[in-house]
């Protein structure tokens, strides 16, 4: 088989970046190990940047967003008994859509199937050939047959636990990582929303977020220990953090309901460089990682694909290899940006064991600096928004 762009990874950033191309005219194959059913029912961010909406709206995937999702100007940050909201839009002018990663990817599939795109699920033993030629190929069994898969160039967007960052040879690359010693434990309830906007809680028993799905469906998360399990916590456990974590004195409260999906979420920081060799090219989780804290992972992602989008249509439109050579360099400055943001707002609202109580008055007194500061809380809002396209 032969295609122009071959993908591995069946993500935000694959299947987006195949639907890109697709507007382009350029033609691409995507290869994902897990099952359609499977992609589209992992529950994993929520928070999607103006910029990343606007993007699936221009491109004719946004209209399930906009009717279902939940436009968001601002977010409390609760700390010391009490809320303080940061005015997203009238900081920054913009706004963020709370709306399931895996509403989005079965947007995505859906669109790629109506355009009789190649989407080939469940294929296993992935495998990159001669990236550094200008034959690459990906050889895989799909099926129960061996496959190879002809391409012009390979883009692994296979996510942090991909085959293709490997194929980048050890001696080019180098790893950036910070590892935190503490994960979070998410849970979805049939409840009603807590609150009209998102709550970031920074509590001396830990982090706590209380996020939403719908006007039924709540996502909710706090802070626990990387080791701990999912089986020793009750619902009436989990019930008594969040109250414990969230509620304010000035009278609010979560609201309780049942608990249908519990999971324990690691967290790390984690940079891969450099993002491209020869003909192979990364492009979002299978090339950085970010604790959810900034809600930033997918919407990398999707610029990491918005800029090699362009790239490639240089090169196939206007026989352009400039913009290809300069690709990894162009998306670390976005990456590292939101590395910095997620790493600071991580280490900001959850509880830190090594943390001497001067380092936790510090921490209050940053959230009090975000909260009273037009400058602070603007340099928080433009970050959480999304800084300019790149
Ligand atoms: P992935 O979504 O990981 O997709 C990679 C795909 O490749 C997968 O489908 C996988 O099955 C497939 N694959 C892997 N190996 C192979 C192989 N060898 N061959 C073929 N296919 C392969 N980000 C935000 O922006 N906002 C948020 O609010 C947010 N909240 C989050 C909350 C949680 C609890 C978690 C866990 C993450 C959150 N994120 C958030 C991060 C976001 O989910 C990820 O950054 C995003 O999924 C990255 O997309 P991707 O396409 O790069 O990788
Ligand atoms: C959600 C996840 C995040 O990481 C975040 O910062 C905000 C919201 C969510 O799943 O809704």
């Amino acid at each position: 088989m032969r295609t122009q762009v071959g993908i591995i990874g069946a993500g935000p950033a694959g299947l987006l970046l195949s639907h890109l191309l697709h507007l382009q005219g350029i033609d691409s194959v995507v290869l994902e190990s897990r099952s359609r059913e499977q992609i589209e029912s992992t529950i994993r961010a929520g928070v999607l940047e103006q910029g990343t909406v606007d993007l699936l709206t221009e491109t004719g995937v946004g209209e399930r967003m906009k009717a279902e999702g939940a436009l968001h100007h601002g977010f409390e940050l609760a700390f010391e008994g009490k809320r303080r909201r940061l005015d997203l839009t009238g900081l920054t002018g913009k706004s963020i859509t709370v709306y399931a990663q895996h509403e989005v990817i079965k947007d995505l599939v859906a669109a790629r199937i109506a355009a009789q795109g190649a989407l080939h699920f469940e294929v296993s033993d992935v495998s990159l050939h001669d990236v550094e030629s200008s034959k690459p190929g990906i050889r895989y069994r799909h099926q129960g047959e061996a496959r190879e898969l002809h391409c012009d160039f390979i883009i692994g967007c296979d996510g942090a636990q991909g085959v293709s960052r490997n194929a980048i040879p050890e001696a080019l690359r180098r790893d950036y990582q910070r590892v935190y010693p503490f994960a979070w434990f998410g849970i979805l309830v049939e409840a009603p929303p807590t609150s009209d906007e998102l709550i970031y809680a920074r509590h001396e028993r830990g982090f706590a977020l209380v996020s939403t799905r719908s006007h039924d469906v709540q996502r909710m998360y706090f802070q626990c220990d990387p080791e701990d399990s999912v089986d020793h916590w009750s619902d009436d456990r989990i019930w008594a953090e969040m109250h414990a974590r969230v509620d304010s004195d000035e009278g609010h409260k979560v609201i309780e309901g049942k608990i249908f999906r519990k999971n324990i979420i690691g967290m790390r920081s984690f940079v891969s460089t450099t993002m491209q060799h020869g003909r192979l090219f990364l492009a979002g989780d299978a090339a950085h990682i970010v604790p959810p804290t900034g809600a930033k992972g997918l919407n990398l992602a999707v610029s990491d694909v918005r800029v090699l989008s362009e790239a490639l249509r240089g090169f196939y439109k206007n026989d352009r290899i400039d913009l290809l050579d300069r690709y990894s360099e162009t998306a670390l400055k976005r990456i590292w940006r939101a590395e910095h943001f997620s790493y600071w707002m991580t280490r900001m609202m959850h509880r830190l064991d090594d943390a001497s109580p001067f380092e936790q008055q510090l921490q209050v007194a940053e959230l009090e600096y975000v909260t009273t500061s037009r400058s602070a809380a603007m340099s928080m809002a433009e970050n959480y928004v999304g800084t300019a396209p790149v």
